[in-house]
């Protein structure tokens, strides 16, 4: 299949390691060009490397930024700094990290502001600087989407991940306002679910894990698997075709779509 992402523009936050510089590869191999940022120079400049060596492109077709995305004027430069090296923006990536395991009781307001700012208004304000652009490319190019990772605790929420359930529920509430407020401008949104897939993040969740019962990491790493209906931990590779899939020229109908892509752990019928 042909997606039609030839000499598109990305923009990929949270992107020097994971699922967001996956998700980055994966467009770049397809065609795009990328912008990705992070909040270190040294990691995102490496992940801009390694990514150009595995699509073996040129240079100048990934742009390494370093922008901390709950800081709305860095975000705001990050996307002007794209546009001035790409002229324009068609597919824009929402991540960033993951807060902190705990249980509901066991944080504080701030705790819950912080996660917030960390996975909800991040993504309001990427979009929001990303949207002058993103209209011009649906104008001009017919081509325009936006696709936010959140995770499966916004389907069904996880115990010990009390900030990212909240956090998440309401970065979906933003997609599907959006989805709706942007479907007359022919820009998509959607959402993209990661079960446990294997990153840093899920090392250090296992760490967590391990610290509280003692279990081994095999014995943790099995106890996730065994939620699924395919009995495996996720490759980072296997959520960044998702991602390549919804930013292509070929999902043009798919929009406020919250897809799951976590091996059959989510158990709802719908
Ligand atoms: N992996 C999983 O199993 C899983 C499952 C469900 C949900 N998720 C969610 O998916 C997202 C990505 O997870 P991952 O597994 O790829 O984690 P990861 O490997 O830890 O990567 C997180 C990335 O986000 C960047 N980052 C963190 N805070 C940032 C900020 N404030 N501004 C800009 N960049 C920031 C980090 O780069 P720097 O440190 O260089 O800034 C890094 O590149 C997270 O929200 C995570 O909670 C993951």
């Amino acid at each position: 299949m042909d997606f039609g992402l030839t000499d598109r523009v990305a923009f990929v936050a949270g992107a020097s390691s994971g699922l967001g510089r996956a998700a980055a590869l994966e467009l770049v191999q397809e065609g795009c060009r990328a912008a990705i940022c992070s909040r270190d120079e040294d990691r995102i400049t490496d992940a801009a490397d390694f990514i150009r060596d595995e699509a073996d492109v040129a240079a100048d077709r990934v742009v390494p930024l370093v922008c901390d995305v709950t800081d709305e004027d860095a975000v705001t430069d990050a996307v002007a700094k794209t546009v001035d090296a790409f002229g324009g923006l068609h597919v824009l990536v929402t991540n960033a990290g993951g807060p902190p395991s705990a249980a509901a009781t066991e944080v504080d307001l701030e705790d819950y502001r912080e996660a917030v700012e960390l996975n909800l208004m991040s993504t309001v304000s990427l979009c929001e600087a990303a949207l002058p652009h993103l209209r011009t490319a649906a104008t001009e190019d017919d081509h325009a989407r936006i696709i936010m990772v959140t995770s499966v605790s916004a389907k069904r929420p996880i115990p010990t991940l009390a900030l990212s359930n909240t956090a998440r529920a309401g970065v979906q509430g933003y997609a599907k306002s959006l989805a709706d407020d942007l479907g007359p401008d022919e820009i998509t949104v959607n959402t993209v679910l990661p079960g446990y897939t294997r990153t840093a993040r899920l090392e250090d969740l296992a760490d967590d894990i391990q610290a509280e019962t003692g279990q081994s990491y095999d014995e943790i790493e099995a106890d996730w698997a065994d939620q699924n209906a395919l009995p495996r931990i996720g490759e980072p590779d296997e959520f960044a075709a998702t991602v390549a899939f919804l930013a292509s020229e070929r999902a043009a109908y798919v929009t406020g779509v919250a897809l799951p892509v976590d091996g059959g752990r989510s158990k709802h019928l719908l």
